[in-house]
C-alpha cells in the first residue's frame, strides 16, 4: 500500500462543535492534501471561516475563496497544489481568490506568489489563528485594480506590514517588496514556535463520532530525508490538562473515539510535568463516554514499554500501533539519522508481541534512500517477514529542500526505486493475505462508519483499525457511529468481510475464548 501522495480529503462540514452556521453569501472551497495533522488543521480552518461568516461549498465553481491545505512530504505531493492552481487559474477572471495553506505555504513562502501570481493568501499552519484578520484584509481590498488605503495601526497590531499597494501579514515582521501588481497578497508564515495553534477557537470536526486532538506539534528529530522539522517547526506539547478538557468536551458532545495526533506523538512532554504520554493516553481512555483512543504517529526512539502496558491495562485504548521503521538495515537507519538500530526497533516489537492483547502493528518504509544497496533492501524485506505487519505504507525516497540527505550522493535511479517498491508491496501483500485469513471465524467489535449501497454492505472499523465490511438483516439497520459485533467470514489482503451478530459481544473476549487473534 502506498499512501498520501494520493491522499486528499475534502473536509466538509458535518458537525460544527458549537460553531453557529450562518446564512451568508461569502463562500469557500477547501481541499486538503497530506496527513491527519493536515486534515485536522483543515477542521480548524473550516471552523474559523464559518465563524467569520463564510459558507463551505463543495466545488471550486461555487466558491468565492478557494483554499488548498498542502503537503510537502514528497515532491509529488507538493506538485499537486501547483497543478490545481494552474487548472483553476482562469477562474480568477470571475473574481475568485486563491489561498495556499499548510506545509507548501510554509516551505515556499512568498515564492508561491511568483509561481502562481493569482494566489492572494499564503499561510502556514502555525498562523491559522490569525486567519480572521487575514480574511478581513483579503475582503477589504479589491483583488486587483484599485488601491485601498490600509490602516497601519491595525496592520501593526498583527505584525503586518504594508508597502506600497501590497499588504503583507508577516509574523516575522519582514517587509514585503513593493510589487508591480496591485493584488492583495497576504502571508502568515513564521509562527512555527508558537503553541497557540493548539487553541484555535473553533473547530469544525467532520465526523460527529470520531475526532482528532493535536497533543504535540512539530518535530526535533531531523531525520535526513524529512522536511517536517522545517515546515512544522520545533516540537512543542500541549498541557495534559488542556488535552483532557478537550477530550471531555468531545465526549459531552457525543464523540466516542478520539485520535491523539502529533508528528511524533510519543515524544509528548507535558509542559506542566503532570503526565507522561502513556499516562495521558490512559487518562483520555478513562474519560466517561470514550470507547476508543488511537494515537499517531509514534517514533521508535521514544516508544517506551509503558505505552504497551497502558494498552494492556486500559481496554478503550485501541490495540493498534503505527510504528514507522523506514528501513530494516541498521546501516540505512544510521544514514537516515533515525537514532535506533534494527535490533532496538525489534525490541519494541517484542514488547508489543508479549502483551496480553494482540496488538496490530503497521509501519512506513522508504525504499531507495541514497546508498541503499540490494543487501540493505533485503534486510527491509526480512524485517517485514519477522514483524508480520498488518499494513505497510511504502514510499520511494524523494529529495526534499533543506534536508541533510540532499548532500548525499549514491542516488538510486528512479526505475530501481520503483522496482524495489513493487517487490516490497508484493511481499507485504502475501504477508497480509496470510495474516488476515486468521481472523475468519472470530467476532469483532466495529464502529459503524457507513453504508455501501451498491454492495449492500455496512462499513465497519475494528479496534485494530482494520476495515470490516458486513451484511446485516434488512430489519437491523445499524446506526452510523454505533458499535456492533460482527462475525468475520472472509478476508482480503486489506480488509475483512462479515455478518452482523445479534449479541453485541466484545471482540477481545470472544477471540480470547476461541484462541484466535483479536482484530
Ligand atoms: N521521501 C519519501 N518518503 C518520505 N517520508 C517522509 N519523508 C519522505 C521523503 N523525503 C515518508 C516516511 C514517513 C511518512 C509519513 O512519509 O516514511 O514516515
Ligand atoms: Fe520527519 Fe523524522 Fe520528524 Fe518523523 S521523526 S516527522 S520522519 S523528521
Amino acid at each position: 500500500m502506498t499512501r498520501d501522495e494520493g491522499w486528499r480529503a475534502r473536509v466538509i462540514l458535518t458537525n460544527m462543535s458549537g460553531v453557529p452556521q450562518q446564512n451568508t453569501e461569502k463562500t469557500f472551497y477547501l481541499e486538503t492534501f497530506g496527513c491527519q495533522m493536515n486534515v485536522h488543521d483543515s477542521e480548524k480552518v473550516v471552523g474559523t471561516l464559518v465563524q467569520e461568516g463564510y459558507r463551505q461549498v463543495e466545488s471550486v465553481e461555487q466558491a468565492d475563496l478557494i483554499l488548498y491545505n498542502t503537503c510537502s512530504i514528497r515532491d509529488k505531493a507538493e506538485q499537486k497544489v501547483f497543478h490545481r492552481l494552474a487548472d483553476y487559474k482562469k477562474l480568477q477572471a470571475q473574481g475568485k481568490k486563491f489561498g495556499v495553506l499548510g506545509c507548501v505555504a510554509q516551505q515556499e513562502g512568498e515564492k508561491i506568489f511568483e509561481r502562481a501570481p493569482h494566489v492572494s493568501l499564503v499561510c502556514g499552519s502555525a498562523s491559522y489563528r490569525n486567519l480572521p484578520q487575514m480574511l478581513t484584509q483579503l475582503e477589504g481590498k479589491p483583488h486587483a485594480g484599485d488601491s485601498v488605503p490600509v490602516d497601519s495601526g491595525f496592520l501593526a497590531s498583527l505584525g503586518m506590514t504594508s508597502v506600497g499597494n501590497d499588504v503583507g501579514v508577516t509574523n516575522r515582521g519582514s517587509e514585503l517588496e513593493t510589487r508591480d501588481s496591485q493584488l492583495v497578497r497576504i502571508t502568515g508564515l513564521d509562527d512555527r514556535q508558537t503553541d497557540k495553534c493548539f487553541e484555535t477557537e473553533f473547530t469544525a470536526r467532520t465526523n460527529p463520532h470520531r475526532g482528532y486532538i493535536t497533543i504535540i506539534e512539530g518535530c526535533d528529530k531531523f531525520c535526513a530525508y524529512c522536511v517536517v522539522p522545517y515546515t512544522r517547526g520545533k516540537e512543542r506539547s500541549r498541557t495534559s490538562q488542556s488535552v483532557l478538557a478537550e477530550a471531555r468536551q468531545m465526549a459531552d458532545l457525543g464523540y466516542t473515539e478520539i485520535q491523539l495526533l502529533g508528528q511524533n506523538v510519543n515524544s509528548y512532554r507535558d509542559p506542566d510535568g503532570k503526565k507522561t504520554f502513556a499516562e495521558l493516553l490512559a487518562a483520555v481512555g478513562e474519560v466517561p463516554g470514550i470507547r476508543r483512543v488511537r494515537f499517531t504517529t509514534s517514533h521508535p526512539r521514544d516508544f517506551g514499554r509503558d505505552i504497551v502496558e497502558a494498552i494492556d491495562a486500559v481496554p478503550t485504548l485501541c490495540d493498534h500501533v503505527h510504528l514507522p521503521v523506514q528501513s530494516g538495515s541498521t546501516r540505512m537507519l544510521d544514514a537516515m539519522q533515525r537514532l535506533y538500530t534494527r535490533e532496538q526497533y525489534l525490541e519494541r516489537i517484542a514488547w508489543m508481541k508479549a502483551a496480553t492483547r494482540k496488538i496490530s502493528i503497521t509501519t512506513d518504509v522508504i525504499v531507495g534512500f541514497p546508498g541503499e544497496t540490494e543487501a540493505d533492501f533485503a534486510e527491509t524485506l526480512s524485517l517485514l517477514d519477522e514483524v508480520g505487519y498488518d499494513a505497510v505504507f511504502s514510499f520511494k525516497y524523494s529529495a526534499r529542500p533543506n534536508t541533510p540527505a540532499l548532500k548525499l550522493d549514491d542516488a538510486i535511479p528512479e526505475e530501481e526505486k520503483s522496482r524495489r517498491l513493487d517487490v516490497l508491496m508484493a511481499r507485504q501483500r502475501d504477508i497480509q493475505v496470510a495474516r488476515y485469513k486468521n481472523y475468519i471465524g472470530t467476532r469483532c467489535e466495529v464502529m459503524v462508519e457507513g453504508h455501501n449501497q451498491a454492495r449492500g454492505q455496512w462499513i465497519g472499523r475494528t479496534s485494530q483499525n482494520k476495515t470490516l465490511n458486513f451484511t446485516a438483516p434488512q430489519t437491523a439497520s445499524p446506526k452510523i457511529g454505533s458499535y456492533a459485533s460482527v462475525l468475520v467470514t472472509r478476508s482480503f489482503p486489506n480488509s475483512l468481510v462479515g455478518e452482523l451478530e445479534d449479541a453485541a459481544t466484545s471482540c477481545a473476549e470472544n477471540a480470547r475464548e476461541m484462541g484466535h487473534a483479536v482484530v
